[in-house]
């Protein structure tokens, strides 16, 4: 692949959406070739799946489903968007990707890091991101930072307190095994100090 692929994890409230405007900015100033998608969504098929997954009317959803459905909705935007985009050699900017459904579905719902792994890489073609930020923050400041912004809560955001813990946990075990992949910024900085770790460290790399 010539371009580069850069995605955006971390807990809800963690200044994902924050760090991709930043980088888009400044990609665009700079006069870089890139696009920006997010996950899950990001093609027709993958936008309907979304609603989905987000609507509250779907309580009964179990979590093979949900497991499966961002799944589907990754190999759609793998197939259709991102690997032509980097095969034209574009950066790529995608807020959450596969590491999401291990943090979320793999540990948090405790379905297990491995078997959502094995998933994810059918899903993907075995397509990995070549850097990973990780927005580190505890479930509470993140809670707190979401009540400021005022939108209701989706039917993810709903699952609680612990639950956020403890994708923040499998997010920091994924960290660990990854080779250096994923960045770990800790997100109770300032917004400004958070950019200035993106930017360095994508130095030499766009
Ligand atoms: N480093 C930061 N320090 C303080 N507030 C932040 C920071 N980054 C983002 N925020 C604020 O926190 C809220 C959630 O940020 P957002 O980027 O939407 O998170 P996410 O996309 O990960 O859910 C927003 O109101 C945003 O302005
Ligand atoms: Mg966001």
């Amino acid at each position: 692949m010539k371009g580069i692929f850069i995605t955006f994890e971390g807990i809800d409230g963690c200044g994902k959406s924050t760090q991709c405007e930043l980088l888009k900015d400044y990609l665009k100033d700079n006069g870089k070739d890139f696009i920006f998608v997010r996950e899950p969504g990001g093609t027709e098929i993958g936008e309907r799946i979304r609603e989905i997954l987000l609507d509250k009317k779907n309580s009964r959803m179990t979590a093979r489903t949900e497991l499966l459905l961002f799944e589907a909705a990754r190999a759609q935007i793998t197939d259709e968007v991102i690997k032509p985009a980097l095969e034209e050699g574009k950066i790529v900017l995608c807020d959450r990707f596969f590491d999401s459904s291990s943090a979320y579905q793999g540990m948090a719902r405790g379905m297990g890091m491995d078997f959502v792994a094995g998933l994810n890489m059918a899903a993907t073609g075995g397509l990995k991101p070549d850097v990973t930020f990780f927005f580190d923050i505890s479930a509470e400041e993140a809670l707190a930072r979401r009540g400021k912004r005022g939108e209701a809560s989706d039917r993810i955001e709903l699952a609680g307190l612990k639950f956020q813990e403890d994708v923040r946990k499998g997010y920091l075990e994924l960290a660990k095994d990854s080779d250096g992949r994923i960045v770990t910024i800790d997100a109770t900085l300032g917004i400004d100090e958070i950019f200035k770790v993106v930017k360095e460290s994508l130095e030499g790399k766009i």
